[in-house]
């Protein structure tokens, strides 16, 4: 792909673009902001028909370049702003229209009434001749900060919240969902799960979701599918920024990130720490703790002081307690 550096950055990365061209796969698309095309290019592998749409000229340019290098010929780039009636004349009736909108760079707080084009005025613009549209929006966004009826697909990408999809008409298979690429593995809001169990302490193994589970609000759906595995599975949040799922019995599964066996639960007291690591062999610690940024290091060091093993160990803080874990090998 050739590109600006701005085109570059805001383009999709391919395992999603791919991930979405599989699930819209249909006759006719129209991607109608399609910047340098890193999302059409992947429709038009799976969609009979793509008209791609970028008010941004000099992208467009780039995206057809693009179109051009890699052969594909079932594109047509129209130049332009995708709400202006001129252009919806052109246009036949879709079956699908997608959108990656713009976002304010400078924003601090994401909002879904910043995008643009913005959604409800490209579901209006289009409503003649499409009834089933796609948009992505800020993934930072809550479910219930989206007020429209539609699905809300919070996807992971190698490990870390990615995009949020927003699916409208019958594209819509759920209210809530989440998936996980590369991998592909999806879990869809069935009903309301609540299984925190507010314990202390975690039991013998935890499991940390992935990122798009635990955003999506579907932990609790998440540890209630997985009680014939393990029956005593349950919610354990650490604190505001991490909720793990806990059990005594040993499982896998294809939405959890990291499986760790627990080590140790203690007084957060570093020379106890790094002592019982120096004992068992490790070299290092991950701190998975609230602490101010620029004293992340301090504390690492002064919890890695003397250790010379090689393996690692992960530290939370729940409350007023240390707890040890270590990475479960696949
Ligand atoms: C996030 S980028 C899209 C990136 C693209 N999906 C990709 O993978 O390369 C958003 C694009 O929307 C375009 N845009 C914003 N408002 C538009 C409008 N009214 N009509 C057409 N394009 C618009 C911007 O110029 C920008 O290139």
């Amino acid at each position: 792909m050739i590109a600006d550096k701005d085109g570059i950055r805001f383009a999709t990365p391919e395992p999603v673009a791919e991930y979405r061209a599989k699930r819209l796969k249909c006759k006719v698309i129209a991607d109608i902001s399609c910047g340098i095309g890193g999302q059409a290019l992947h429709f038009a592998k799976y969609c009979d028909f793509v008209y791609a749409i970028e008010i941004d000229t000099k992208k467009i340019a780039f995206a057809k370049k693009n179109a051009k290098i890699m052969g594909v010929d079932n594109i047509e780039f129209i130049a332009g702003n995708s709400l202006s009636p001129e252009i919806i004349e052109k246009l036949p009736e879709l079956d699908v229209v997608f959108s990656d909108p713009a976002r304010p760079p400078s924003e601090k707080k994401r909002s879904i009434d910043n995008l643009r084009p913005s959604i409800p005025e490209v579901m209006k613009a289009y409503s003649d001749i499409s009834s089933n549209f796609a948009f992505e929006a800020p993934p930072q966004l809550s479910p219930e900060s989206i007020p429209f009826d539609c699905e809300r697909e919070y996807m992971s990408l190698e490990g870390k919240l990615n995009r949020l999809n927003l699916y409208f008409g019958e594209l819509k298979k759920a209210d809530i969902s989440a998936v996980a690429l590369p991998g592909i593995n999806i879990i869809r809001k069935t009903g309301v799960y609540d299984t925190a169990s507010g314990n202390e302490e975690p039991a013998r193994y935890a499991y940390e979701p992935e990122e798009c589970v635990t955003k999506a609000g579907l932990l609790g759906q998440l540890a209630a599918e997985l009680k014939n595995e393990a029956d005593d599975i349950s919610v354990f949040e650490i604190d505001k920024k991490r909720t793990l799922l806990s059990s005594d019995s040993m499982i896998k599964n294809s939405l959890f990130k990291n499986r760790y066996k627990r080590l140790l639960i203690s007084e957060p007291d570093f020379s106890l720490i790094n002592s019982y690591l120096k004992k068992n062999s490790f070299g290092k610690v991950i701190v998975r703790a609230a602490i101010e940024p620029e004293k992340y290091w301090d504390v690492r060091n002064e919890l890695e002081s003397c250790l010379v093993g090689e393996r690692k160990a992960h530290l939370f803080v729940k409350n007023d307690k240390a707890i040890l874990f270590e990475v479960l090998d696949d």
